[in-house]
């Protein structure tokens, strides 16, 4: 029997990223791959990439350059090291990877990665392969299914892509461009997924897709399904607790999801709807389909189904043409809704996006000012968030052992991590926790209650939590 090879892969961007490399790690076990947490000493070295601002598409050179040099000293000492870059940047510049990295000897694009060990095999007879074409065949059809120990190693909380790709072009966005158009994986086998990794210990899966709730995937019953549709489904698979969903577009919030949060106590009450800006004119420059006020209406849609429901948000600050009114108006939006917490993020214009063609009017030094002025106020609303809970009892899904002995973290509905002293045995359950105090953005508190039972049903009932209602508010 050969030695295991070793595979280091590390990920930039988004969840989807997260999931592809896990998915990797699956395509190349059965060629022998094992991880390791140690670029230097691999025998393949994936770097995942993201392409959505130049900073994070830049990364990519400057860490093939580190890796030359650990790839030369491999060679002096022997060994080869093989280097592949995948994700958004190899679909975005795969021949400008090729022209300016010779040390790369693999490229392969997100919807091309289940041929990772064809394009390596390729790559060794006639030195480099590359491949970023949008295949015809289903790329999630020919990846391997994980195995169960693989499962349990990852935890009990895991992703599942129900969704990949966008036709909404916002114009500053490459997304479109890099993971293709809109396409949603049968409902059968989002279900297959969900119950492997339910039977191997998984109790709360977060569905992801570029847009998730454009989900319109083929249904048990032939005919197209909702996301809604679906959380009702996943909801009744043995073992699930927690259902969560990310990332949302405002115009695809359709009933049945507002319904799915009223109806299914496993989906959490807790929801990422980017908006970007507040400002109408903008948005509608950014090609995003909806005013500020239908935003502002989404969210009260669903705060009318569960008043304890928290929003989180993305927004970009200097998008061409942006005035202090603009930026103005996007505070009062987020005034308005008073979020759980937020990312924001500084105008970055992408090659090849509509918005790369449009006149750059806001200067670095007033990004900078809008940004710090905008995380300012997006703080103060998260702290105000989580100083909410303490005092209260909330629950509180655990997940795996803390750093500090004895200690059991776990996350509350709105992924606030929670710290406790409890036995491991507790990983697993959806536990009330009695929260004392907030620690930076962690909850510190004890166990509510002797009365530990294990999970053992399938929807854990989560009611909705008085106790909470009042951290929606933010104030
Ligand atoms: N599909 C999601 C988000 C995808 S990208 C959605 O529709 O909201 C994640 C976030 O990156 C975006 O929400 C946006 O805030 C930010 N982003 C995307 N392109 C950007 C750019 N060119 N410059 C700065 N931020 C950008
Ligand atoms: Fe990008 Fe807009 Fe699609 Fe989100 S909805 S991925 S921001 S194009
Ligand atoms: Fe980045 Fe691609 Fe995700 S560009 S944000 S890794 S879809």
């Amino acid at each position: 029997m050969t030695a295991p090879r070793k595979l280091h892969i590390k990920s930039y961007g988004c969840q989807m990223n997260v999931y592809d490399a896990q998915r990797m790690v699956d395509t190349l076990a059965p060629e022998g791959f094992v991880e390791t947490a140690n670029a230097d000493d691999a025998d393949l070295v994936i770097l995942n990439t993201c392409h959505i601002r130049e900073k994070a598409s830049e990364k990519v050179y400057s860490e093939l350059g580190r890796l030359r040099t650990a790839k030369d000293e491999a060679a002096r000492n022997g060994r080869e090291m093989k280097i592949a870059v995948a994700g958004c940047v190899a679909q975005a510049e795969g021949s400008e990877i090729i022209r300016r990295a010779p040390v790369v000897d693999v490229v392969v694009g997100p919807q091309s990665y289940h041929h990772l060990p064809q394009l390596l095999a390729k790559a060794k007879t006639d030195g480099r392969a590359v491949e970023t074409e949008f295949p015809v065949e289903d790329k999630f059809a020919s990846l391997p299914d994980p195995k169960p120990a693989m499962i349990r190693a990852r935890g009990i909380s895991s992703f599942v892509t129900v969704q990949e790709g966008c036709d909404k072009f916002c114009t500053f966005c490459v997304v479109p461009y890099t993971r293709g158009m809109e396409v949603s994986r049968p409902v059968a086998r989002i279900v297959d997924d969900v119950k492997r990794l339910a039977d191997n210990g998984v109790r709360e899966i977060t569905l992801i897709g570029q847009n998730v709730n454009a989900f319109h995937g083929e249904g048990e019953n032939g005919k197209p399904w909702s996301l809604g549709q679906l959380l009702h489904r996943l909801a009744d698979i043995p073992g699930i607790v927690r259902l969560r969903y990310s990332t949302s577009h405002p115009r695809d919030v359709d009933e049945a999801l507002i319904e799915a949060h009223r109806d299914i106590p496993a989906v959490m009450p807790f929801v990422h709807l980017p908006v970007q800006s507040g400002s109408d004119r903008i948005l509608e420059a950014m090609n995003r389909k909806h005013t500020a006020a239908d935003y502002a209406r989404t969210v009260e849609r669903f705060r009318k189904v569960r008043e304890d429901i928290a929003f989180s948000s993305d927004f970009i600050v200097g998008f061409p043409g942006e005035t202090e009114e603009d930026f103005s108006a996007t505070l009062a939006l987020v005034r308005q809704i008073s979020y759980a917490g937020a990312y924001s993020f500084k105008y970055s214009p992408r090659p090849g996006t509509p918005a790369a063609d449009m006149q750059e009017t806001v200067t670095t030094t007033v990004m900078d000012e809008r940004l710090a002025r905008l995380q300012e106020l997006i703080d103060s609303q998260q702290a105000a968030f989580n100083a909410a809970v303490i005092g209260k009892t909330v629950d509180v899904l655990f997940e795996r052992a803390a750093r500090n002995p004895g200690q059991i973290v776990g996350r509350t509905a709105y992924l606030q991590p929670a710290h406790v002293m409890a036995s491991p045995d507790i990983i697993g359950q959806v536990l009330p926790v009695a929260v004392e105090s907030l620690e930076r953005y962690s909850l510190i508190g004890a166990l509510a209650g002797a009365d530990v039972s294990p999970v053992s049903s399938p929807k854990i009932s989560q009611p909705a939590n008085t106790s909470l209602s009042a951290m929606t508010t933010g104030a």
